[in-house]
């Protein structure tokens, strides 16, 4: 999704703001722009692509100014090119947005009746154009900002600087976020706390249907009435990640899933009291009494929600109704009084998963949020925040974010079943051991099967389809697996509950297409060991991803067996999680594909 940073400084701004940009750049863009305002000037630099082509722009020709706005683009209306690059500019106004303008076709075609010439395909030019027409019918500037945020409608971040007023910044909100950085004698705008870090660790969060006046003195924050709003100024997180880079990996997926030992245990360290070997108690939400749980998440977020099913029905006998966030929020479930909903994003912001959870609470039910950004929407809207902990996650495929997920609902529903009454204190000590053995376990398989992925991804980059079999909490891994392997390699790729097998998916089998199996020895194994001979019986290639029980329950001739260590069925999904975000990766890698930031994709979809 698109990036905003802004600055209102004592000195030049260009390329503090492309600095800044760099640090949104893991949300995914194709081109970008900064405009500034010099000696009541308004003037601008755009480009197509990567930052280091907006970075050879200014070399060649600078941009003065101590006032400028700045932006990366990932476009929704109009080819991914200089022209619909933002700053867009009307009558000495520039704007950057993030969002959907929902009216623009109906704002241009009205504009143009009036004699507006347009100079891009995109839905965001209309702010800067209805602005500037604003102020040709005479209003001031913070008149035409007003009268615009009254006429358009869509989910927008916007920020807005003006040739005839160099030492204002406008911002507004209704949607996609954008916070208020604090400096001693500066201002700045940034779409996400991690964006101002470098120049402050004083944030405000605009809420949506507000709009600021940002000065060097300060902002002055309303609501779209002009009614001035108080917003919490608070000390952001993300300044202790002022340094985010890769170490000494190629990519910051691979980094993040090395991380991945680490940032479990700082999870597991919020969530059990391991002087008592329990959970430790849950705040905000009461399983005890409830009649069911509702989750919604979108993408790998989705796919956590899903393995949890299986623990909160599995350890707490807590029916679960889950889905997609973009279906659940439409489908007008009937949600059951006494309920609780649980809402699972990394980045906190994303637009379905949001859009359930404000249906959830408008029924009434409490809401939890899982989360790796305590200060966002997603977790400022709900009664209890779950963090994950994983700290700052760059690369847009899903790694750490996804265990330390799982870790926390792991954690949420044995909770629950103690609270339930489901599960006794000696089931309970013996799951919390099992977690707690993880971040050893990681570290140990991650070590291990690194060479053996790496080859096996060498294989797997020359064929175009893969399909991936798992049952009971393997299912949604191995729909991770597919996620993961599409979306960074570009291979189409399926993740199948394996008994479905005989229901379509086997006629597709042959040598063409690889089958990879997600099997430890548990409960269903001889049941997928049935469906692997049924896919060898036609020809088909099978890469079996086991335990050391596993690979000595079968001999079934494989492409590939990764054999990982037994664990408990509890932790099978962190575990299991690894290989397959190692085999992804080092397919992308040999595929030449940009790992970081594959074509299409944004880190956080903030529209939907
Ligand atoms: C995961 O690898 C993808 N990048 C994507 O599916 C992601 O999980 C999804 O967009 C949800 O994002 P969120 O966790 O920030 O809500």
């Amino acid at each position: 999704m698109c990036g905003i940073v802004g600055i209102v400084g004592v000195r030049p701004v260009a390329e503090r703001l492309v600095d800044a940009l760099k640090r949104l750049e893991y949300r995914g863009y194709d081109s970008a722009g900064v405009a500034t305002v010099h000696d009541g000037r308004l003037d601008r630099r755009r480009a197509e692509g990567k930052l280091f082509n907006l970075e050879a722009r200014l070399a060649g020709e600078p941009l003065a100014g101590n006032s400028g706005i700045a932006h990366t683009r990932w476009a929704t209306h109009g080819v991914p090119n200089e022209a619909n690059a933002h700053p867009h500019f009307s009558g000495g106004v520039a704007v950057v947005h993030n969002g959907i303008i929902e009216n623009f076709a109906e704002i241009r075609n009205e504009l143009i009746a009036s004699g507006a010439v347009f100079a891009s395909q995109t839905d965001t030019e209309v702010v800067a154009q209805l602005i500037s027409a604003n102020l040709k019918a005479g209003m001031s500037p913070r008149a035409a900002v007003r009268a615009m945020l009254k006429r358009v409608t869509g989910a927008y971040a916007l920020a807005i600087l003006f040739e005839s007023d160099p030492d204002t910044i406008f911002a507004a909100r209704s949607g996609p976020p954008l916070a208020i950085g604090y400096g001693d004698t500066e201002m700045y705008l940034g779409s996400d706390a991690i964006a101002l870090a470098p120049f402050t660790s004083q944030v405000a969060y605009l809420v949506d249907g507000d709009w600021a006046v940002i000065t060097r003195t300060g902002a002055e924050i309303m609501d779209f009435d002009g009614n001035p709003v108080q917003r919490i100024r608070q000390q952001s997180t993300a300044s202790a990640y002022v340094v985010i880079d890769k170490g000494n990996h190629r990519h910051f997926m691979e980094k993040e899933i090395y991380e991945q030992p680490e940032a479990i245990s700082h999870t597991l360290g919020h969530y059990i009291d391991f002087a008592e070997s329990r959970i430790r108690p849950v705040a905000g939400i009461d399983f005890t009494n409830l009649a069911s749980v509702a989750i919604s998440a979108c993408g790998t977020a989705y796919l956590a929600g899903l393995t949890s099913k299986y623990w909160f029905e599995r350890y707490a006998r807590l029916p679960v109704e889950i889905d997609v966030a973009s279906e659940f929020r439409y489908r007008e479930v009937p949600l059951v009084a006494n309920s609780a909903a649980l809402f699972i994003s990394q980045s906190g912001e994303t637009a379905d998963t949001l859009a359930s959870l404000r249906y959830c609470r408008e029924a009434g039910l409490k809401i939890g949020a899982v989360v790796n950004v305590r200060e966002s929407t997603i977790a400022r809207e709900s009664d209890a925040i779950f963090p994950i902990l994983a700290g700052p996650e760059i690369g847009v495929a899903s790694t750490k974010a996804f265990t330390s997920q799982l870790t926390v609902l792991a954690s949420l529903a044995i909770a629950a079943g103690r609270q339930r009454g489901t599960i006794t204190p000696e089931r309970e000590k013996a799951l919390v051991g099992h977690l707690a053995e993880m971040p050893r376990v990681m570290s140990a398989v991650l070590n291990r099967i690194q060479p053996k992925m790496e080859m096996l991804a060498r294989d797997l980059s020359k064929f175009k389809d893969v399909l991936y079999l798992g049952r009971g909490t393997s299912f949604p891994i191995a729909m991770e697996g597919a996620l993961k392997l599409k979306e960074i390699s570009y291979i189409h790729a399926e993740g199948y509950a394996a008994g479905e097998l005989k229901h379509g998916p086997i006629a597709l089998i042959d040598e063409n297409m690889p089958v990879i199996v997600i099997a430890p020895h548990d409960r269903f194994f001889e049941k997928t060991v049935s469906n692997m001979q049924e896919v060898a019986a036609r020809g088909g290639r099978i890469i079996l991803i086991t335990d050391e029980a596993g690979a000595a329950a079968t001999d079934l001739p494989t492409m590939a067996t990764i054999v990982l260590p037994d664990v408990d069925e509890a932790i099978q999904p962190m575990i299991f999680a690894l290989p397959i975000q190692l085999l992804a990766y080092h397919t992308a890698v040999f595929m030449g594909t940009d790992v970081d930031q594959p074509r299409n994709l944004a880190k956080s979809v903030t529209v939907e």
